[in-house]
């Protein structure tokens, strides 16, 4: 009889093990880009170590390339809990009602990466994402991608260049004011989009880091592209607050593990696969790409600062000023 027990409770033991196995919690990470982008890269990570690191417990399945939800569905259904995952570029959170993200938008504030990561790795990076929370949003980590490269379908050397073209942008107010400092026409459009409205001349030219226009082959319908470098394009990876908080916490804790080294790894690929994007481009012979002398690129720079002060009651002064400070950019100096 002993015996017959313990039979019936090591088969229900199995049962319920198998059970587990079989239903991990499942967490859906939608995103708009290609694989193949430092984004995508990324996603991939975090899919391979948060599984690795709960033994299964969890199943992270990625969407890319807008399968699953374009830019503004995202949202929607990460805060819906339809997902439970998402990077989304720092340029959409304003819709949301945090408009403190725009920030980065700003023209030329960050001279590079080195400047970006003193913001996104110090207070006013922590600071930031804590603004999600009255949202039902958890902010877990900034990714970065890269600078952006102005494209159109003629020559663009001088910031005249761009007058009267329709320029695809991101749903930010920063971007809509930088093209009308430009005297340009911002088109806000989902990245889902945007080739196609290159490609029918919906819209004349757009903005992008490299990596995101050569995967999505807008090269092909651009015969121009400036290296301005005017402005960056990154991520906040954020997730639902209740769905992240509701987690047992020894599997939140080993999320949070890997979270962190794919932000790393995020962090460490993202100019690399930029500048690899960017020989790629250059080795199709699809488009024309200027190097702007520094002169050139100066004037660039002087046409698009009023975009920070125009945009200051917005964002916030004293962001603007913390960034600023954080970075050593000086307006007057220019
Ligand atoms: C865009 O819409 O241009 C970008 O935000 C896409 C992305 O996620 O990099």
């Amino acid at each position: 009889m002993k015996i017959r027990a313990l039979l019936l409770g090591l088969i229900a033991v199995g049962i319920t093990a198998t059970a587990a196995a079989a239903d991990p919690i499942v967490i859906k990470f939608s995103h708009v880009v290609a694989t193949d982008t430092p984004k995508g890269k990324a996603a991939d990570k975090f899919k391979e170590l948060a599984e690795k690191y709960t033994k299964g417990a969890v199943k992270v399945e990625v969407y890319p390339n807008s399968t699953l939800y374009k830019d503004k569905e995202e949202m929607e259904a990460l805060q819906l809990g339809a997902v439970q995952l998402l990077a989304p570029s720092l340029a959409k959170f304003g819709p949301l009602g945090v408009r403190e993200f725009e920030v980065f938008d700003l023209p030329y504030i960050f001279d590079g990466y080195a400047d970006l990561h003193k913001v996104t790795t110090g207070p006013v990076g922590k600071m930031m994402l804590s603004k999600l929370e009255a949202k039902g949003i958890r902010g877990l980590a900034f990714w970065d991608n890269g600078f952006k490269s102005f494209s159109a379908n003629s020559p663009i050397k001088t910031p005249d260049d761009l007058k009267g073209k329709k320029m695809r942008i991101q749903s930010s107010k920063v971007l809509e004011e930088q093209m009308r400092e430009l005297k340009a026409l911002p088109q806000v459009m989902a990245f889902s989009e945007v080739y196609q409205a290159l490609q029918t001349g919906v819209v004349d030219g757009t903005e992008n880091p490299h990596s995101n226009l050569y995967t999505q082959k807008m090269h092909e319908v651009q015969s121009n592209m400036t290296l301005t470098e005017h402005g960056y394009l990154g991520y906040a990876v954020i997730t639902n607050k209740k769905f992240w908080d509701g987690l047992p916490s020894d599997i939140r804790g080993e999320l949070e593990k890997a979270m962190v080294e794919s932000t790393e790894y995020a962090n460490t690929i993202a100019k690399e696969e930029n500048d690899k994007a960017l020989a790629a481009v250059r080795a199709s012979g699809k488009t024309e790409i200027y190097q702007l002398t520094p002169a050139e690129k100066l004037a660039f720079k002087k046409a698009l600062l009023p975009v920070h002060k125009k945009m200051a009651s917005r964002i916030g002064a004293d962001l603007i000023e913390a960034i600023y400070k954080e970075t050593g950019f000086d307006p007057s100096k220019l």
